[in-house]
């Protein structure tokens, strides 16, 4: 990738939205044998995911742009979360228990913890946009690799909306902060994201 000149919006769509290290093709094979726990492990990211948007207009109430983005993603991952259950309900199934998320715990310990306001505020920009990327990446997986019409449709619906997240979070991200520094930053959060990734099991009980 080019770093040293000024990117632009389309710069950040290359390569599935960025994303360093495509996801193990032995995953989407697991997953469709443990469709159950996968539906499951779906169903909390998107409740953390409307929670998490939630605790960033908490957080960030005095940045309006940031508001009036973020009130519309936190329906649409809450009505991801219901899409999800009416789909347990459809096969009989119950939500099980939130398992502990290694991805997003990983995740969160490269955020800046000290650092500028400034700063701070573009990691946890950066933290929803990453996590919308490779979502949006197995979701592709899953609504190109399952051996079921009705399911990669379902999935391409996720694929989709997710990726409109990670176009938002990128956005506010340029919004408030320098374009030069958000670029040299995202680099960063993907080369320890694809780290991140190699060092997980590959696991089909769960969406990451
Ligand atoms: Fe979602
Ligand atoms: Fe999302």
């Amino acid at each position: 990738m080019n770093t040293a000149s000024t990117p632009t919006g389309t710069a950040y769509q290359k390569n599935i939205l960025g994303l360093q290290l495509p996801t193990d093709p032995r995953w989407v094979d697991l997953a469709g044998i443990s469709l159950e726990d996968i539906l499951t492990d779906h169903a909390w990211c998107e409740q953390k995911a409307a929670t998490s948007g939630i605790s960033l207009v908490q957080r960030y109430s005095h940045l309006p742009e940031l508001v009036a983005e973020l009130a519309p993603i936190v329906s649409e991952e809450w009505g991801h979360f219901r899409l999800v259950l009416a789909e347990l309900k459809r096969r009989n199934l119950v939500l099980g228990k939130q398992r502990k998320d290694e991805y997003v715990n990983g995740l969160l310990t490269f955020e800046a913890k000290g650092g500028s306001p400034e700063d701070r505020l573009l990691d946890k920009l950066l933290v929803f946009a990453l996590i919308e990327a490779r979502s949006c990446e197995r979701f592709k997986r899953l609504s190109e690799g399952l051996d079921d019409e009705y399911l990669q449709k379902f999935y391409r619906r996720f694929m989709e909306s997710e990726a409109g997240h990670y176009r938002t979070f990128i956005d506010l991200a340029r919004l408030y902060v320098a374009e030069d520094k958000v670029w040299a930053r995202w680099q960063q959060w993907l080369q320890f994201e694809a780290g991140l990734v190699q060092g997980l099991e590959v696991r089909g009980d769960r969406m990451h």
